[in-house]
């Protein structure tokens, strides 16, 4: 049987063994998938072990996206671009990184959610891990304009200049955003359960624009709140990514791409009967 694990700490209440054991289940393969703790001074040594005992395949969770590509022998491009691992796949002579989290935006954003992308005004509040993995794949939609706005305006300069080969990023800090309108507003800062969300600009959301959130579950009210307050048409979490980013990482181990639809609406509809 094939073995794959989610890593990272704290992993208690991760979704990606459920979810993966879902569609382990919908295309009949057998698999076992475990949520597994690991400190960062242990990452090295235990992806090693992983290796030599030929687990198949692992997902990467936080805080460990940013220091695995060091422990690959190789990596895809968009994960080199984004700085970033949160799959690995077994090879014959260690692990493969790859990043599925902005193609996993993409597949909700556009396939589930029928936003557009091309050609749109697309603004990405954040400039840490969780935006550097949906930059590439958002340039290769071809948007209008790509605005990275961040409390600290050195990340999104560099992101900008680091990644100029591959299109155009126009760096912001929030405040300097006034004037500028949007069709759509993704966040990826991890203001989280703070509920201090940043002050931005009143007027970034143009008529109808949609405010898409990397995060889900509790850590969705802030930028929520914000969002609607600002007239948002449409407002989304993240719950969908999480779903498609998996869905993809369980394609590049087993070379079936699962449904996501039902275990989504699942999920979803577990999530707001929980909501305080
Ligand atoms: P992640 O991997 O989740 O992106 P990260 O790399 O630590 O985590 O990045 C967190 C992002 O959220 C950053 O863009 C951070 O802004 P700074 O670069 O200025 O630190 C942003 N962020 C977190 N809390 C914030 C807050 N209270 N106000 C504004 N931005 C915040």
């Amino acid at each position: 049987m094939k073995r794959f694990a989610v890593i990272g700490q704290p992993i208690a209440h991760s979704l990606s063994p459920r979810i993966h054991r879902a569609f382990a289940e919908q295309t009949d393969i057998a698999l076992s998938y475990e949520a597994i703790e690991v400190a960062p001074e242990a990452l090295a040594g235990q992806l090693a072990q992983w290796h030599r005992e030929a687990w198949s395949g692992l997902n990467v969770t936080l805080p460990h996206k940013t220091a695995v590509p060091a422990a690959c022998v190789d990596c895809s491009e968009r994960a080199r671009v984004a700085e970033a691992v949160n799959t690995l796949c077994h090879l014959d002579n260690g692990w493969y990184g790859d990043n599925t989290d902005g193609e996993g935006l993409l597949r909700d954003l556009v396939d589930n959610l029928d936003v557009a992308v091309a050609n749109q005004r697309i603004l990405v509040l954040g400039a840490g891990g969780a935006a550097r993995g949906i930059l590439l794949p958002l340039l290769q939609r071809r948007p209008a304009e790509l605005v990275l706005s961040n409390r600290t305006p050195w990340k999104p300069e560099a992101i900008a200049e680091a990644m100029a080969e591959h299109g155009r990023i126009r760096p912001s800090t929030h405040l300097a955003l006034k004037g500028d309108r949007f069709d759509l507003v993704i966040n990826a800062m991890s203001v989280g359960h703070s509920g201090h969300f940043p002050r931005l600009p009143e007027g970034l959301f143009d008529e109808g624009a949609v405010a898409y959130d990397l995060s889900y579950g509790a850590a969705h009210a802030p930028f929520a709140a914000c969002a609607r307050a600002q007239g948002a048409a449409v407002v989304h979490d993240g719950l969908g990514m999480l779903v498609e980013q998996a869905a993809v990482s369980f394609q590049l181990w087993n070379a079936v791409l699962p449904r996501t639809d039902a275990l989504i609406a699942t999920l979803r509809a577990e999530s707001r009967s929980t909501a305080v």
